[in-house]
């Protein structure tokens, strides 16, 4: 084979396979954004230019007792080094199809809950972006949870599990990818739901969700989806209670850490209201919640043995004890203004997208989706 998917790479990784990524883009991209998976990553940085202008030596740099996936920014290049490096006797080398931006948007289903149960619960984790949407299925209905940009792939999942989604949820308006939601309720006319303290300047048409709402597909033994309204992160930021079972949290609880209440730039009032949805909304829930979150940030420390990134609520509260275990509202404010640190400057412009108030063509969107989040308040947490 000459060629690899960017979903045949997730799964190369997680079979433990062994190979070196070479990836061919210019440093600055590559430092930008790299390859990361469920696995240390054997990564290396020889841009493009230097196989044209000193082939022999280049290829030189690469190690030669292990087989090869080159990657690049849009294909050419990686074919290009491929036929440079075969060219000069090595095997085993392949080039990633579409280029980075599909490993950028991939997305790899996970189901959650046990197999016999009456519903099905998926997450699907973008390992570029290190964020996790979300599907319910219950008869031939289907909700999704925070989708990405890549509407086709939850309209296409939906069919193959012979459902059609008939409403699409946020958790909150997202800064850091562009949110499948206006584009699934275009697709297959599903309702598009989020809560007003986000979306109320959004000129899509939603339905505003309101604290203590259900949702059960109009079905009394369906599962129950509770929304909560729990502010913090951004003014509108829900959580979803399903089945009294999971918590599907946005960018409120995370495995490590919570959620930045500093992104809309009122640190402190933010981080008060925070405080409040901790104690009052979030930490009287139930211990045996399986906490389902937006974000991750380290797959060592927050995806379980079947690389799916949840745990139980009272393990996330022992491991961010350092949050938890804050009792005092000053404390907290002080902890997070400790742990500030610079936004991504195209948030803005993410969530102008979201809201429908810019529509960039698909090239620039792909461009402006591309990287990994910056959503919890503290990077270094263990
Ligand atoms: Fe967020």
């Amino acid at each position: 084979m000459e060629s690899f998917t960017a979903t045949e790479l997730f799964y190369s990784f997680e079979n433990g396979e062994d190979f070196i990524i070479l990836d061919v883009r210019n440093e600055e991209d590559y430092s930008r954004f790299s390859i990361e998976g469920p696995v240390d990553v054997l990564s290396l940085n020889i841009p493009y230019f230097d196989f044209i202008e000193r082939p022999e030596e280049s290829v030189a740099k690469v190690p030669s007792d292990s087989p090869v996936r080159v990657i690049c920014a849009k294909q050419g290049s990686s074919e290009f080094v491929r036929d440079v490096l075969m060219g000069l006797g090595r095997e085993n080398v392949m080039f990633l199809l579409g280029g980075i931006n599909t490993w950028g948007n991939v997305l790899i289903p996970k189901r959650i809950n046990c197999e016999d149960s009456s519903y099905e619960l998926w997450q699907f984790n973008r390992p570029g972006k290190a964020s996790c949407s979300y599907g319910l299925i219950y008869g031939v209905e289907m909700y999704v949870f925070d989708p990405s940009k890549d509407g086709q792939f939850y309209v296409g999942f939906a069919e193959s599990r012979g459902a059609k989604i008939s409403h699409t949820f946020e958790t909150h308006l997202q800064a850091d990818y562009i949110s499948g939601s206006a584009i699934i309720a275009d697709l297959v006319g599903a309702t598009f739901a989020a809560h007003p303290g986000d979306f109320s300047g959004s000129v899509y048409d939603y339905h505003p969700l309101s604290d203590g709402e259900v949702f059960n597909f109009n079905d009394e033994s369906a599962p129950v989806v509770q929304v909560v309204h729990s502010p913090g992160h951004t003014p509108g930021s829900t959580t979803y209670v399903i089945d009294e079972k999971f918590m599907l949290s946005g960018d409120t609880v995370f495995i490590v850490s919570v959620g930045r209440p500093d992104l809309g730039k009122q640190v402190v009032a933010w981080a008060k209201t925070l405080y409040a949805t901790l104690q009052e909304r979030i930490m009287v829930m139930p211990d045996d919640l399986l906490v389902l979150p937006g974000h991750f940030t380290d797959w060592s420390k927050e995806a379980d043995e079947n690389n799916r990134i949840v745990n139980d609520f009272g393990t996330v509260k022992r491991i961010n004890e350092e949050i938890y275990g804050i009792d005092k509202e000053a404390d907290f404010v002080a902890y997070i203004e400790a742990n500030m640190r610079a936004q991504p400057e195209i948030y803005n412009q993410i969530r102008k997208v979201n809201s429908g108030l810019l529509t960039p063509c698909e090239t620039e969107q792909g461009v402006m989706d591309l990287g990994k989040n910056e959503c919890a308040a503290s990077a270094n947490i263990v």
